[in-house]
């Protein structure tokens, strides 16, 4: 059992590194494989504290990427925008406007607060990526792509389906940096297929694409 009170490998590089969590090295791993951190545009960057996402994304994307985040907790000395808050409250419109336009990549590392039983936490993060999978439709461009975290269970092959054809290829990734115990990996869909009116809340597959 790896000791909580001892930082792990990878805490110590982030530490060493300058990033605010660990969660850097499972991004820079997802970037290195799928290429999804855009050179221009936009990115909002759902459950953005402390921060390690964001700085990472700016430091590949560069200068020309614009950057959003939202996290119930604040942020200290975020690299773009950071609203805080919960992404139930804040509107698409709100998030558009701060990017200056549709975002290339939408991404989540957002989590809920685990109580320690798999299936219901579970559900919950299942519940939270649906929620972000939404701002998605409103806020990423045409060909746009969308990372997000998942705890693995029952609910995965359904949330997979609802996703699969709004994009052109999902990938299914669990970097080396996740936690050996943990059941967490992530999604990334790539391509993502705009429609001409995309409406809030609706999952399931446009019309016109089906
Ligand atoms: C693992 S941390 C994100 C780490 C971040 N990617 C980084 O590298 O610094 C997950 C975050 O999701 C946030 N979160 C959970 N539910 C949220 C919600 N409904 N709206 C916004 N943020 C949320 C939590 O407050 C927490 O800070």
């Amino acid at each position: 059992m790896p000791n909580p009170r001892r930082p792990d490998k990878y805490q110590q590089q982030a530490r060493a590194d300058g990033y605010e969590a660990r969660s850097i090295y499972k991004l820079r791993e997802i970037d290195d494989k799928l290429r999804v951190i855009p050179k221009k545009g936009g990115i909002l960057d759902l459950g953005c504290a402390p921060g390690s996402w964001s700085r990472f994304a700016r430091e590949r994307g560069g200068p020309g990427v614009k950057i959003v985040g939202i996290d119930l907790q604040p942020v200290e000395n975020y690299v773009g925008e950071a609203i805080e808050g919960s992404i139930l409250e804040v509107p698409a419109s709100r998030f558009l406007e701060l990017l200056g336009g549709r975002a290339r990549l939408v991404m989540s590392d957002m989590a809920p607060s685990t109580n320690g039983n798999k299936s219901s936490d579970h559900l919950r993060q299942i519940e939270l990526v649906r929620m972000a999978f939404s701002v998605a439709q409103e806020v990423l461009a045409h060909d746009g792509a969308f990372v997000a975290k998942i705890f693995d269970g029952s609910e995965v092959p359904t949330l997979m389906a609802e996703l699969k054809p709004w994009f052109r290829d999902i990938k299914r990734i669990r970097p080396e940096a996740v936690r050996q115990e943990s059941r967490e990996f992530f999604i990334a869909g790539l391509g993502f297929k705009r429609p001409a009116e995309p409406v809030r809340g609706e999952i399931d597959a446009p019309s016109a694409l089906s």
